[in-house]
């Protein structure tokens, strides 16, 4: 049990990578608030982890608003007594070129991938701070790192993230709080389905392109959560400001 004394705030906690990884938090001994847009799959998660044996509550919030992540963050508190992890990892895809991009989405990109973390950070490092430290995981991707076709504004907001996530880590480390960003590859989630949509593309033609990786397949959100663990846990005491890449080797 590597977390336990921890509780922890899981955003997109009911998609692909936010369930796998509440439970894999709360399997090592966490208290989890998995929080989500959609607010009946959030506490289906929920009630899974609790069935299991562990503790969970689910929260229905918008990321992108100030209110929603003030209000995540005191009933977490209220429930655990306080708040020591959180993985921010809601996050949306638009599948467009800049031209193709309205300022409306551009922004609402933003406001989920990146707006949501900084007001996270905002509210939750003072607490971290007060209780002696934490450890906060920021979800990136491949693709703040090295770029991709068709999607300018979701390549802008996750390079905003890894860029953000080594800022917060020189401002927050004397006080105790490691941010690192988990980026993954290709994952097995209902995303990747979205996007295969949105670009009018055969489902399984586009999930056989993303497993051509050196690996040869795609990752499973079981393969993020695993890092997502071991980053929040003391395990990875001297490890803040890194940009963890998990991806099978697409990145090469
Ligand atoms: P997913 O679509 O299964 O899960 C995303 C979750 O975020 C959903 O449950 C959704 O309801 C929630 N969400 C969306 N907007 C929200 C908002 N405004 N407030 C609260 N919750 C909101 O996708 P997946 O794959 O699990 O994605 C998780 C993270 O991993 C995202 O940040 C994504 O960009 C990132 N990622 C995913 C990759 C993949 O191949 N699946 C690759 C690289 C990064």
């Amino acid at each position: 049990m590597r977390l336990e004394q921890k509780q922890a705030i899981i955003t997109g906690g009911a998609g692909g990578i936010g369930r796998a990884t509440a439970m894999a938090l709360a399997a090592e001994g966490a208290e989890v608030a998995v929080v989500d847009l959609d607010g009946r799959a959030a506490e289906a998660v929920a009630a899974e982890i609790r069935d299991a044996g562990f503790a969970a509550i689910a929260i229905e919030a918008d990321v992108s608003s100030e209110s929603d992540i003030e209000r995540v963050i005191a009933t977490t508190v209220a429930e655990f007594g306080g708040v020591n992890v959180v993985f921010n990892n809601a996050g949306i895809i638009r599948r467009t070129t800049a031209v193709e991009t309205t300022a409306d989405e551009w922004d609402r990109v933003f406001g989920v991938n990146v707006r949501s973390i900084f007001l996270m950070c905002k509210h939750v490092v003072p607490i971290m701070a007060a209780a002696g430290g934490g450890s906060i995981v920021n979800t990136g991707s491949g693709w703040g790192l090295k770029g991709g076709g068709r999607a300018i504004s979701y390549c802008a907001s996750k390079g905003a993230v890894v860029n953000m996530t080594r800022a917060l880590a020189i401002d927050h480390g004397p006080q105790g709080i490691r941010v690192n960003s988990v980026n993954p590859g290709d994952v097995n989630t209902g995303m990747l389905r979205d996007e295969a949509q949105q670009l009018g593309e055969d489902t399984a033609a586009f999930l056989a392109e993303a497993a051509d990786r050196p690996l040869r397949r795609m990752g499973e959100p079981r393969e993020i959560a695993a890092a997502v663990v071991w980053l929040a846990s003391d395990e990875s005491s001297y490890v803040t400001g890194s940009a963890l890449v998990v991806d099978g080797g697409g990145i090469a």
